[in-house]
């Protein structure tokens, strides 16, 4: 069965009767002239879709916590929509916390994971009461135990696990590897494990967690992750009388940016995962865990399209042509970061056919800041609206003010209405945090 990661497109996306392209029943050209350009727009179905394709395609295990990776796109109006689709939130810093948690979501559906979390971070998720710490190092372990302690608390806590898979995805964002920054090595979890049960007395350990990438194609590597993690599960419970009820497999799940990727569909990845985990239980003797999942990009990426408005062009005699857009690097880092690749079409009705190959640059002062290279599109002019498939995820939330320029707005759209979720900045927000000292 399909799902909506396999699409390239919002599910609502279409050529209305003038001939422009609508999502959520709003054509694109009349977003663009009402919120300005660059604009993040948000179709809710398509949220709300690939949520469902995640729960129906894991409804066969009894026991699953969907787990939002908000570091995907982090908003108070995203975490309403996923809260109120049962998801809880996997959390990297306070800035996220604070967010998901003025957002009215249930803290105890919250997870904290990271591998520098500050003093001041793991206080405030103690404050807020959030439902499960991952913990990814020696240094976090004593450290949370200490601030646990001074609270009179005893916090609940899963360990971040390396567990040696090399998955086939960009080296940035690959984690599972054996020399990876991220979690504890297979070898230093007895370590951890002793630590915890006589030492820590503020620390109360549920489970494992391992991530082991992003932007993920191949299935196997799930099935792998969960008989790692069960395996483990069966050793600490031997070795230590330990029984760990959760495991957290992560995120990763891949998107379709453009006609060759080939991701995989939650149902497809649920069945290896499931089956798997059943394999385990009964392989390994132990008790059905809680399983976990932290999907961030599978669910955000497709319902989001970033609009731009076509300014000047440079047609490089006897090179390539380029068409600049009043967005780029600091709305959409990816591009420049990992190479990525996008899909764009005129939003407006336009009666050129597809005749031109082109080149769709940024407006930051970087030569690197190159969204779509060789593009073939309609012959564009000055004003065209080009619409950026594919950019729900990591995208604003990787945003900068490179060059000082204001962060885009954000709309959310579904059934013909728009609302915008995340204001245009102004040029007041930009210089809000500078001092000039008295003494200049
Ligand atoms: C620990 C952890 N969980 C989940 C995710 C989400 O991954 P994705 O957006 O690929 O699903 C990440 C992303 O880097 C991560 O580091």
């Amino acid at each position: 069965m399909k799902s909506i990661n396999q699409s390239l497109k919002p599910i609502t996306t279409k050529l209305n009767s003038s001939g422009n392209i609508e999502i959520g029943g709003c054509d694109l050209v009349d977003l663009a002239e009402k919120y300005n350009t660059p604009l993040y727009v948000i179709d809710e179905a398509t949220v709300r879709g690939i949520c469902q394709d995640y729960k129906k395609a894991f409804e066969k295990y009894h026991n699953v916590n969907m787990m939002y990776a908000s570091k995907a796109l982090c908003t108070k109006a995203i975490a309403k929509i996923l809260h109120s689709e049962g998801f809880g939130f996997d959390t990297v810093s306070a800035g996220e916390i604070y967010t998901v948690y003025k957002a009215g979501v249930d803290m105890t559906k919250v997870l904290f994971n990271g591998n520098n979390k500050s003093y001041e971070e793991l206080s405030l998720a103690i404050e807020l009461g959030v439902g499960r710490i991952s913990v990814d190092n020696f240094f976090e372990l004593s450290l949370l135990n200490e601030i646990a302690k001074s609270y009179n608390k005893t916090v609940d806590i899963l360990l971040r696990i390396t567990p040696g898979i090399e998955c086939h995805t960009h080296e940035y964002i690959q984690t599972g590897h054996l020399d990876s920054k991220f979690g504890f090595d297979l070898t230093q979890i007895d370590e951890a494990v002793e630590l915890i049960l006589n030492d820590y007395k503020n620390l109360k350990l549920h489970g494992l967690h391992a991530h082991i990438g992003s932007q993920i194609f191949e299935t196997s590597i799930y099935g792998d992750e969960v008989e790692i993690l069960t395996k483990e599960i069966s050793r600490l419970d031997k070795k230590f009388g330990l029984k760990l009820n959760e495991i957290n497999i992560g995120g990763g799940l891949g998107v379709k940016y453009n006609e060759s990727d080939k991701p995989p569909a939650t149902y497809e990845i649920a069945d290896i995962i499931i089956n798997k985990l059943n394999e385990c239980i009964k392989k390994y003797s132990i008790d059905a865990p809680t399983l976990i999942l932290e999907p961030g990009r599978s669910v955000i990426s497709t319902s989001g399209v970033t609009l731009y408005t076509v300014g000047s062009s440079k047609q490089v005699p006897n090179g390539k042509k380029y068409i600049a857009v009043d967005g780029g690097m600091a709305d959409n880092a990816r591009p420049s970061m990992y190479g990525a690749e996008y899909v764009a079409e005129v939003a407006n009705n336009t009666d050129h056919e597809l005749i031109e190959k082109v080149t769709i640059a940024g407006r930051f002062c970087e030569s690197g800041d190159i969204l779509i290279k060789d593009i073939t599109l309609p012959k564009l002019n000055e004003g065209d609206i080009i619409c950026v498939y594919n950019t729900g995820a990591y995208n604003y939330s990787m945003a900068s003010n490179y060059n000082r320029v204001q962060k885009p707005a954000m709309v959310l759209v579904n059934n013909s209405q728009s609302d915008i979720i995340i204001n245009r900045e102004t040029l007041d927000d930009i210089i809000a945090h500078d001092v000039i000292p008295d003494r200049l």
